[in-house]
């Protein structure tokens, strides 16, 4: 019997024909699945990236409440147009600590992955405020009520506990200190010691051009100005070889 009409016993028999798929499905799948239980993690760990500072991370909260990713995603793929546009292509190591992550494929705007340092504090308020007054041209909406919104202070601590209980390597130092340091990356003249050392590169500053108040527009301009800023990637090895 030749292997042809080997086959042709399971074509015609649709019982076995199902059973035989099922059988390789299941093979295919534990290969697939089986290693993931071994691998302690399977996103490469990079240098630089650390959990977003409680300023950063109510910024990011507004971005999300706020829909910006409807139109904007953060994630460069590695091709030539995007990397020459945007920089290096987003490493997974970047997102590892959002919760949810932003990468999105809408492109309304630009990505903005790496937006951060591109443009100063006070182009992000304008252009939030009012877009077209810097971009005749633009169809992003004018967001200028987080200017006048205070940024709600409470439970900023129990923000930091409840990304750590999905994972993100928040210390009980950091969640201690939470409050205080979510205050002092937006005030130039606070001791920032501490915040820096727990949060390297984190940028302080008066965000939204009021030191007198603490908005949600400090909060998403922080977020905005750390964007893609971790890896320094002068020193990353780009173990893929990809230029
Ligand atoms: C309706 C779609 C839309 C929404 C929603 C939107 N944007 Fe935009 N955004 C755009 C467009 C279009 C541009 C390009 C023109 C411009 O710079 O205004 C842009 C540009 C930007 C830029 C400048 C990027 C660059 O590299 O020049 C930033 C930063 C930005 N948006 C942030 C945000 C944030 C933060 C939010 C949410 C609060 C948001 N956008 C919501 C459409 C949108």
């Amino acid at each position: 019997m030749s292997i042809l009409d080997k086959h042709a016993i399971l074509e015609r028999n649709a019982t076995l024909l199902l059973v035989g798929s099922l059988l390789v499905v299941t093979i295919g799948g534990i290969v697939e699945i089986a290693p993931l239980f071994y691998l302690e993690n399977t996103i490469e760990k990079v240098e630089g990236m650390r959990p977003y500072s409680p300023l950063e991370l109510a910024g990011r909260d507004i971005y999300v409440r706020e829909g910006c990713y409807v139109c904007h995603s953060q994630m460069i793929r590695p091709f030539r147009d995007e990397v020459e546009r945007y920089g290096h292509y987003s490493l997974a190591a970047e997102s590892m600590y959002d919760h949810p992550f932003q990468w999105g494929s809408k492109r309304t705007g630009p990505d903005l992955a790496r937006v951060g340092d591109r443009y100063s504090n006070e182009w992000h308020v304008q252009h939030l405020i009012e877009p077209r007054s810097v971009v005749p041209e633009s169809v992003m909406p004018s967001y200028s009520f987080l200017k006048e919104t205070n940024l709600e202070v409470k439970n900023v601590a129990m923000h930091l506990t409840a990304n750590r209980d999905v994972g993100v390597p928040y210390s009980d130092e950091m969640v201690e200190n939470a409050e205080a340091d979510m205050k002092a990356q937006a005030d130039p003249n606070a001791d920032t010691a501490g915040l820096l050392a727990r949060y390297p590169k984190a940028k302080i500053g008066d965000f939204d051009g009021d030191p007198a108040r603490l908005t949600e527009m400090d909060a998403l301009v922080a977020y905005l100005q750390m964007l893609g800023t971790l890896v320094d990637f002068s020193t990353y090895d780009d173990a893929s070889g990809y230029r």
